[in-house]
């Protein structure tokens, strides 16, 4: 299927945004579906893109990718439940379309990702007024940390970005976050090792498209690593899907459970950081 409207040029790791909305709207679309996500249905529709035939529409893929977008959903949901006025952080946005899923009316939102990208979704999805959109790169803090208004409550999300950064970066962008928003957190998810030495290989592709290099990847029981990024991550945590339908649905939780499977999974993790103590 091709959408009418934009026809979008992106490369390689951007590309890989269109990939994610594609399979977002591929699920919102079914009676039954697991993710309730009208505007990417609607912004598939208007994109002149050969999206069926570039990424194939395989129904599990959709609802997996559904389950792994609920996963942050409900994060975000959390947080603007006890922070109402806090402010979300996306960064490697792309054509994410949680604003419209999750806002409570209140929130400020601030989508960070690369001006190719940016610019797009400016054209598609222009932002309301408690949304910025800034083009910069996510690992240089210094273009975007400051943009933070730091009196309200902070969560960051990096959702579907950080597997394709260089794992030194990875680890410098969770400290800088750690460090620059006491109390605050991170929510990120990775691919296996496994799949990440596949993806570096060139070997995920179907009939139109091949998944970029992921050159950072974690097995699922590895996240208490991440705390070793900074003195400043306090906690971490897994967050599992939930919800899932028919087969998958039902061997979903197993897997999080049976290893080794449990262990070489997609996982999702809430880094949370520590408050700021008093002036040295
Ligand atoms: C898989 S897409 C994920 C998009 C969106 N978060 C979602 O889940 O639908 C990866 C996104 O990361 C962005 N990206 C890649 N490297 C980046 C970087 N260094 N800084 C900011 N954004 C980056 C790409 O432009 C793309 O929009």
């Amino acid at each position: 299927m091709s959408g009418g409207g934009e026809r979008p040029e992106l490369e390689q790791v951007p590309e890989t945004a269109l990939w994610t909305l594609w399979h977002r709207a591929l699920e919102a679309r079914r009676p039954d579906a697991v993710l309730h996500d009208p505007e990417a249905v609607e912004l598939v529709d208007r994109i002149d893109f050969p999206f069926a035939e570039r990424f194939g529409a395989s129904g599990v893929q959709g609802q997996l990718q559904a389950l792994r977008v609920a996963c942050f959903d409900r994060e975000v949901a959390d947080f603007l439940a006890r922070e109402p006025r806090g402010t979300v952080v996306c960064l490697g946005d792309g054509l994410e379309t949680q604003y419209w899923r999750v806002d409570n009316g209140r929130a400020h939102w601030l989508s960070v990702d690369l001006p190719e990208s940016v610019a797009l979704r400016e054209k598609l999805l222009p932002p309301g007024p408690r949304q910025r959109y800034l083009a910069a790169d996510a690992t240089d803090l210094d273009a975007w940390a400051d943009e933070v208004d730091r009196d309200q409550a902070v969560l960051i999300s990096a959702q579907g970005l950080l597997m394709y950064l260089p794992p030194a970066r990875v680890r410098s962008l969770i400290a800088g976050c750690a460090e620059r928003f006491p109390g605050g957190s991170l929510v990120l998810d990775a691919v296996p090792r496994w799949f990440g030495r596949l993806a570096s290989a060139g070997r995920i592709r179907g009939r139109g498209y091949q998944v970029p290099p992921m050159p950072w990847a974690m097995d699922a029981d590895e996240r208490d690593k991440l705390r070793t990024a900074s003195p400043a991550v306090v906690a971490v945590r897994d967050v599992r899907p939930t919800g899932g339908r028919g087969l998958l649905g039902a061997l979903l939780p197993l897997a999080m459970t049976v290893p080794p499977l449990a262990s070489r999974r997609l996982s999702v993790t809430v880094l949370d950081f520590a408050e700021r103590t008093g002036q040295a």
